[in-house]
C-alpha cells in the first residue's frame, strides 16, 4: 500500500496503459485524479471498478482533459486539487502517434510534439506548486522510440525530449524534494494496435519474447512514483522486454523475415 494517503494525478488515465496505472495506484491504496479527453470512457471505467471495490468512487475522479492545450491542463489540476487538497505524483501518460505519408510534415511535427512533448511540460507546470509541497515525483511515459531509432522521428524525437526535461528538471526540482523519471516502453498491448495485425505478431522481436501489457508499464510507473525509489531521479528506464537491449535479435529477425 506505498499510495495510503497520497494523491496522483494520471493524463491519459482513460483506457491502456494509463487506465493499467491508475489501477495500481488504487490497488495501493492511493486517490487518483484521471486526466483525460475521454471523460466518458474513465468514467465508465470507474464506475465499473466500483462494483468490484466499493471505495473506487471515493478514491477516483474524472477531469476532461486536453493536454495539448494548457487552459483546459490548468482547468483540470484546479479541479483535480479542489477534490483532493494535495498531488503527491504526476504520471504524464497521455500521448500517441499516427500514420502519415510525410514524416517532415509541419503540422505532423506541431502536433506530435504539443502531445508528447509539451505536454507533459503543461501538467508539471501546473502541478509544480502542489508537487513541490509535498516532495512528489513525477513519471513521464516516453518509448524506446526515444531512445533508438525505430521510425517515426517526429513522435522519436518528442519522446527523446522526455530525457532531457527529465534531466535537466531533476537538477532544478531535486533540491525541492521532487523527482522526475520516465519509463521507455517498448510494444504494449492497447488499442493502438488494433488494425495493424496485433502486437503479437512483434513478440518474436522480443527477447522476452511477448509484448508487454499496460500491467507492465504500470507497474514501473508506481515503483518510480513511489518511495522505493526515492533517490532515482533523472533517469530514463526502458521497460521494453529487452529490445532496447538486442537490436541485433531485431535486425536478424527483419532481415529474415525478407527472405
Ligand atoms: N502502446 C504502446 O505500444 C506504447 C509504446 C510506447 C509508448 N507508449 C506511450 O504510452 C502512452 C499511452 O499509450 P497507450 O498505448 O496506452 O494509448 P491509449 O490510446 O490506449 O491511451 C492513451 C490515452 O491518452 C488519452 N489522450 C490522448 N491524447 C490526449 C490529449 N491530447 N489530452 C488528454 N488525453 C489524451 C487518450 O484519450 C487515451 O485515454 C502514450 O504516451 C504512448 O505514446 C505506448
Amino acid at each position: 500500500m506505498r499510495f495510503d494517503d497520497r494523491v496522483a494525478v494520471v493524463s491519459g488515465g482513460a483506457n491502456g496503459i494509463g487506465w493499467a496505472t491508475v489501477e495500481r495506484l488504487l490497488d495501493e491504496g492511493g486517490r487518483v485524479a484521471i486526466l483525460d479527453r475521454e471523460p466518458e470512457a474513465a468514467a465508465a471505467k470507474v464506475t465499473e471498478r466500483t462494483e468490484r471495490d466499493a471505495t473506487t468512487s471515493d478514491r477516483a475522479a474524472v477531469f476532461e482533459c486536453d493536454v495539448m492545450d494548457a487552459a483546459s491542463v490548468d482547468r483540470a489540476v484546479s479541479g483535480a486539487l479542489d477534490r483532493f487538497g494535495r498531488i503527491d505524483v504526476l504520471a504524464a501518460v497521455a500521448g500517441g502517434d499516427h500514420f502519415v505519408d510525410d514524416e517532415l510534415d509541419e503540422d505532423h511535427w506541431n502536433e506530435i510534439v504539443s502531445l508528447n512533448l509539451h505536454g507533459p511540460v503543461r501538467l508539471i507546470r501546473a502541478c509544480r506548486q502542489a508537487l513541490i509541497t509535498s516532495r512528489g515525483a513525477i513519471v513521464m511515459v516516453g518509448s524506446v522510440n526515444g531512445v533508438a531509432a525505430y521510425g517515426e522521428p517526429a513522435y522519436g524525437s518528442a519522446k527523446a525530449g522526455l530525457t532531457l526535461l527529465a534531466k535537466n528538471l531533476a537538477v532544478d526540482l531535486g533540491p525541492a524534494g521532487v523527482r522526475i523519471n520516465v519509463v521507455a516502453p517498448g510494444t504494449v498491448r492497447t488499442r493502438v494496435w488494433e488494425g495493424q495485425g496485433g502486437p503479437d505478431r512483434l513478440a518474436p522481436l522480443y527477447p522476452l519474447g511477448r509484448v508487454g501489457e499496460p500491467a507492465d508499464i504500470a507497474s514501473a510507473i508506481a515503483f518510480l512514483a513511489s518511495d522505493d525509489a526515492s533517490w532515482i531521479t533523472g533517469v530514463t528506464l526502458p521497460v521494453d522486454g529487452g529490445s532496447l537491449a538486442g537490436p541485433l535479435v531485431v535486425m536478424d529477425h527483419l532481415l529474415g523475415s525478407q527472405e
